[in-house]
């Protein structure tokens, strides 16, 4: 599938731009292609009691389910400035969930994939009935 990199960066600046972050002040956009080809997007959303603030991941993932599920195929994720930001942890792992084989994400340090940002991933496989 063709990935067109600037149009994801730009959808995830979009999504920045919708933020919710009065606390940190540090606005989050995430966009991806999924398998079906469509492009989704989510923004962080932050709440008073600060651990319970919601990353710009959290929000895409819920709108993949919301379009009608599938696998991320491209994923790019930006700052307040729109410069590409590196997924959290925790949100690696909420990626890697959902990635489609050979997930690519746009890094720091350039297109690398799934696998590269969480080596070793405890995933679904691990969970299968042997
Ligand atoms: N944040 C994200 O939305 N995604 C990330 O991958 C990194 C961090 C948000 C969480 C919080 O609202 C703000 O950035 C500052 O940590």
């Amino acid at each position: 599938m063709e990935i067109d990199w600037v149009a994801l960066k730009a959808e995830a600046t979009k999504a920045m731009k919708k933020a919710y972050a009065p606390y940190s002040n540090f606005p989050v956009g995430a966009a991806a292609l999924t398998d079906k080809g469509e492009i989704i997007s989510g923004c962080n959303v932050e709440n008073a009691s600060y651990g319970v603030g919601l990353c710009a991941e959290c929000s895409l993932v819920s709108e993949l389910y919301r379009v009608g599920g599938g696998k991320l195929v491209a994923f790019s994720c930006v700052d307040g400035a729109g410069s590409t930001l590196m997924p959290c942890g925790r949100c690696r792992q909420l990626l890697y969930e959902h990635h489609a084989p050979g997930m690519l994400l746009d890094t720091v340090s350039g297109i690398k994939t799934i696998y590269e940002v969480l080596p070793d991933a405890f995933g679904p496989e691990h969970l299968e009935q042997k």
